[in-house]
């Protein structure tokens, strides 16, 4: 029978405490303990899948039985080269290490078990360890049935915890143990990782490749290995396995950067053709609707982090230069974040809207015209801009309710235009303010009633938020739409054709 193949994730489980990735600081507690001698009753490993957990508690187990370890580290290395107490341990036929599976063993009577074996020593070793995976699944019966061993166990027994929900654990478990919260790994060191396997593999991939894997795995290291050997089953090719960025973005319907790059241009250009012919090539290409509004969000993160100041790769997801500079250039942080916003809602609506793509044209639609997009905020200072009144800070404003009444936060209808201090409408605020430029309203030129000079706002570039909506079609009917215009034209980033 052919030798079956050996997942990445169980050929390089860590055997020794140094093979154990980005967990600093839980290594060199527990090695400095193991040197000291100071051996706890019982340990309780806490973290995110796959980064690290059950490995720890295996290389402990073995640290405390290994022939050669002296109180540190247990022997490295193959088969043949580590002691019989650390070979059988990793083959799982220790009878000193027992491995417990916390959800399938989670009752009275398996902890009752386990409390008369405690009552015999070690075979081989010189510790007996159980340790007990997922120990947030026993029932408040079991957890209560094992505090007393716990807390008073015989010399020779350790017990090591593993959970991914700590929280589910009791106080009472917990005030018993030692307690290290295992860290999602850094994508770079995960990156690392990954180039190692495959310089000793003899498989050629591109960084860009590796990167994304790293990054596509969150921080869990199995979910890494796993994700590896899947791009490796299909980088196979004449002359060896060879992991590319553009096979797997083939292969897995992956956006590339410059897909999203393109599509931001054609948003910051209001080149709405465009970006509905990008989104149809995209997702033709078999990208899953899904998936491009994940990847859009994503993009639009990073160009808000960008904004603000942040270049690191592994926050961002690619190098900063790789961006598009036009993108970056055309937007500022507030439509930034309004551009988030819509796709973050849109992948909300998608679960109940008619259609999931529906959605998605939506939000390729609102995108498209971001760059006139005006924010609640940004339209209330230029109202108050108009009127002379200078914001005050929130401090301000709650010792000072009466500023509401002053300033409305949305310009409202004729009959219910909010009266400034002297008793005037916003509309004579306006008219007020425009004369004192020279400008007189009443008398404009032109067929459509307005001054040249100040196109009717509401010809194309009319905001889409429900506020301003309502304040077009309100300011329409009363004549107010050159006023509102010199508002927005005050409003920055907000163009007024
Ligand atoms: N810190 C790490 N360094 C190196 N490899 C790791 C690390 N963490 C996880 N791995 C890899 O992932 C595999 C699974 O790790 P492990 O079983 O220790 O994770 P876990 O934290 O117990 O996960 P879970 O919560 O899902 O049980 C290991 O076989 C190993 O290949
Ligand atoms: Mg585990
Ligand atoms: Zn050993």
């Amino acid at each position: 029978m052919a030798a079956r193949f050996e997942v990445t994730a169980s050929k390089y489980r860590p055997k020794t405490f140094d093979e154990l990735a980005g967990q600093e600081f839980v290594v060199s507690t527990i090695k400095n303990s193991l040197k000291n001698g100071h051996i706890a009753n019982a340990y309780l490993f806490s973290g995110p899948r796959g980064c690290g957990k059950t490995s720890a508690a295996r290389i402990l187990a073995r640290s405390l039985n290994c022939l050669n370890s002296g109180g540190g580290s247990p022997c490295g290395g193959n088969d043949a080269e580590i002691c019989d107490n650390c070979r059988s341990i990793t083959s799982g036929s220790s009878m000193d290490v027992l491995e417990i599976d916390g959800a399938s063993n989670n009752s009275v009577n398996d902890v009752r078990q386990i409390k008369d074996e405690v009552l015999f020593p070690p075979h081989s070793g010189r510790y007996k360890v159980y340790i007990i995976d997922e120990v947030h699944m026993l029932s408040a019966s079991a957890f209560n049935a094992l505090l007393k061993t716990i807390e008073e166990p015989p010399p020779y027994i350790v017990f090591i915890f593993a959970t991914t929900e700590l929280h589910k654990v009791p106080a009472t478990i917990k005030s018993r143990c030692q307690q290290f919260n295992f860290r999602l790994i850094p994508i770079e060191t995960i990156q690392e990782i990954l180039k190692k396997i495959c310089a000793e593999n003899n498989i050629k991939a591109e960084d860009d490749a590796l990167f994304w894997i790293a990054r596509e795995s969150t921080g869990s290291m199995r979910d890494a290995f796993t994700l590896f050997d899947q791009v490796v089953s299909f980088s196979l090719g004449s002359d060896g396995v060879f992991i590319q960025s553009s096979l797997i973005r083939e292969k897995l319907g992956i956006i590339g950067l410059e897909k999203l790059n393109a599509f931001a241009e054609a948003c910051a250009l209001n080149d709405a053709p465009l970006a509905f012919s990008l989104t149809d090539e995209i997702l033709s290409s078999g990208v899953a609707i899904e998936q491009f509004v994940i990847d859009l969000s994503g993009y639009y993160r990073s160009l808000l982090l960008l904004k603000n100041g942040i270049t690191r790769e592994s926050l961002l997801g690619y190098r900063s230069a790789l961006f598009s500079q036009k993108a970056l250039g055309t937007y500022d942080s507030v439509r930034l974040e309004q551009a988030l916003d819509i796709l973050l809602d849109c992948y909300r609506d998608m679960r109940y809207g008619v259609s999931p793509r529906f959605e998605l044209e939506t939000a390729v639609s609102k995108l498209t015209w971001l760059t006139k997009w005006v924010s609640h905020t940004e339209l209330k200072e230029a109202l108050d801009k108009t009127r002379g009144i200078t914001i005050p800070s929130a401090q301000q404003t709650q010792s000072q309710p009466q500023y509401q009444q002053q300033a409305p936060q949305q310009p409202q209808s004729q009959s219910q235009q909010q009266r400034s201090g002297d008793g005037r409408s916003l509309t004579d605020e306006f008219n007020r303010m425009l004369a004192e430029k020279g400008k007189n309203v009443s008398n404009n030129s032109g067929d459509n009633g307005y001054d040249e000079d100040v196109p009717m706002w509401s010809k194309d570039a009319a905001p889409r938020d429900a506020a301003s909506r309502d304040a077009v079609s309100r300011d329409n009917t009363s004549q107010n739409a050159p006023q509102v215009e010199q508002v927005l034209n005050i409003i920055p980033g907000t163009v007024v054709q």
